[in-house]
């Protein structure tokens, strides 16, 4: 494609001034935006980012080949290639990238769940049904890049990857033959406009709370960066067709007043509450999973399924009515629930015959502690332990926050590292320990301080015995541990497993 015709695609007004009359018009052979992965011909973008300016590799990007440069200031000199100037270079790179993989968004039906918690499993979920009720699917979220044919983990650490990324995903799945995508939005992404570009037709918020206050400030930037999904669907409503809708969950009121009249598209609520559009009554929570009635628009169906946590009934719904609007049947979606697979790393049950419980959960905000520290509480007849961190150089005011949960729920708990990057390690343990210390609980006796995550688990493995549970939280699926600039090699699931097949026998382990 020549550049050229690709700033053609870009909508009016973007391109606020070229030097491409002084050159041949270049071919572009991809879109880069980081000169560490740029290959000859590509069309280099620059963009302003907290830990970096593109800017600064301008000279960088020429030397390494790049056909063209697209801008937001001018460099002094004019390199030899055509420089575009643009205002918002990061909004210009998610256009580019669609430009440049012929606007794969707009054939195919897309779907975005954005919210603090459950947005995985709902993505994750929404994909199982479609999938299973007929329709060729795919995703991409924290755990996983789903073509359709072809899936990969997840190891960038990143939940909405890059523009460039995001279309590319799209572009293979439509290539794969997929009809429909669903994706997992951060409020990151949406802020920082990585998913500008994708022409939503579902837009799904699973609830708000407290978390990233550190970079959006308030609540209401965070839940307004939240409702940009929703404009995304409104934008994109008059170029392409189809059932546009917004599902919000009702029972998290906060959200849902803020977010129910925002914009022109119409909205179905979900939730338990007597009024919402998809609604379960009738919930029975135990180790086997989960039943409830699922009231919807196109009718009730008896749910049965694996998937644990009276959290999960909010995901079924959420999902279910993103699946059930894309045509899958009532039938397919209670088949569907009732073999559920659990998203990798999310209350996933750890059992090496040991005679207490391990559950590996994702856990890591105040509010999803609480709501898995809840649910293991009720289904604990022995002691219940938590082993948690809390992520260095973010968040930091979800750490008090966390201390108090585990410190109202647990009868003990071992703080630990949970990617301290380089934050003293010792210091984020101080301050989710306040929050336990505030709600009248004892270092030493009533919760422990261990940074080694090795060291915590084995340390709650020691002590439990039959009938107890543990609960590894914040890490998940996770593959690596972030300590220092150091990235190691970690999985939860992986060291709980070698530890419990090291314990000793039950009859003889030491008492302590
Ligand atoms: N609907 C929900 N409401 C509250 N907490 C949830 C919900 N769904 C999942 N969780 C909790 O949040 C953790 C992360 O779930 P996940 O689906 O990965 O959410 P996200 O992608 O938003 O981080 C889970 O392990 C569980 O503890
Ligand atoms: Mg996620």
């Amino acid at each position: 494609m020549h550049l050229s015709e690709l700033l053609e695609r870009l909508p009016g007004g973007t391109v606020l001034w070229s030097s491409l009359l002084q050159f041949s018009d270049p071919v572009i052979s991809g879109i880069s935006y980081d000169t560490r992965k740029l290959h000859p011909g590509d069309l280099f973008v620059a963009v302003r980012e907290a830990h970096g300016d593109g800017h600064a590799f301008l000279q960088r990007a020429v030397e390494l080949g790049a056909s063209a440069l697209v801008v937001e200031r001018p460099p002094t000199e004019q390199p030899p290639c055509p420089v575009v100037l643009v205002e918002n270079s990061k909004r210009v790179l998610a256009y580019l990238s669609a430009a440049f993989f012929n606007q794969p968004g707009f054939h195919l039906r897309l779907v975005g769940v954005t919210g603090t918690d459950g947005k995985t499993t709902t993505t994750e979920l929404t994909a199982q049904l479609l999938r299973q009720g007929g329709i060729a699917a795919g995703f991409m979220t924290t755990v996983a890049l789903d073509f359709g044919r072809e899936r990969l983990d997840n190891t960038t650490r990143q939940t909405t990857l890059e523009s460039p990324d995001i279309q590319a995903g799209l572009a293979k799945m439509l290539a794969n033959g997929c009809r429909v995508a669903a994706l997992e939005a951060t409020s990151h992404a949406l802020a920082l406009h990585r998913l500008e570009s994708c022409p939503f037709d579902t837009a799904i918020v699973t609830n708000v709370t407290h978390e990233h206050l550190d970079f959006h400030g308030t609540w209401d930037n965070y839940v307004m960066a939240k409702a940009h999904l929703l404009e995304l669907v409104a934008t994109f409503a008059q170029s392409k067709p189809g059932a546009k809708t917004i599902l919000l969950n009702k029972d998290d009121q906060r959200s849902y007043e803020r977010l129910k009249s925002h914009g022109p598209i119409p909205h179905l609520t979900y939730g338990l509450l007597s009024g919402t559009d998809l609604r379960a009554t009738d919930i029975l929570a135990d180790h086997q999973g989960l039943r409830f009635t699922m009231h919807t628009p196109w009718g009730t169906a008896r749910i049965a399924t694996p998937l644990a946590g009276e959290f999960n009934v909010y995901n079924c719904l959420a999902a279910a009515g993103a699946a059930l609007i894309e045509g899958v049947t009532l039938g397919s979606i209670i088949e569907t629930l009732h073999q559920a697979q659990p998203v990798p790393g999310r209350m996933e049950r750890i059992d090496e015959g040991q005679p207490f419980t391990v559950i590996v959960d994702y856990a890591h905000t105040a509010d999803s502690i609480q709501k898995v520290l809840t649910i293991l509480r009720r289904q604990t007849s022995g002691t219940l332990w938590a082993v948690f961190g809390s992520a260095g150089e973010r968040d930091r005011e979800k750490r008090p926050a966390m201390g108090t949960i585990a410190a109202q729920l647990c009868d003990h708990f071992v703080l630990t590292n949970e990617d301290p990057r380089r934050e003293d390690p010792e210091r984020i343990l101080d301050e989710i320990a306040m929050g336990a210390e505030r709600a009248g609980r004892q270092r030493n006796r009533d919760f422990f301080c261990i940074a080694d995550r090795r060291a915590a688990i084995a340390f709650a493995f020691e002590h439990c015995r039959s009938g107890d549970t543990v609960l590894l939280a914040g890490k998940g699926h996770e593959q690596c541990i972030l300590v220092g600039d150091d990235r190691l090699p970690w999985d939860d699931r992986i060291v709980a497993r070698e530890l419990l097949h090291g314990l000793a026998p039950q009859e003889t382990a030491p008492r302590r």
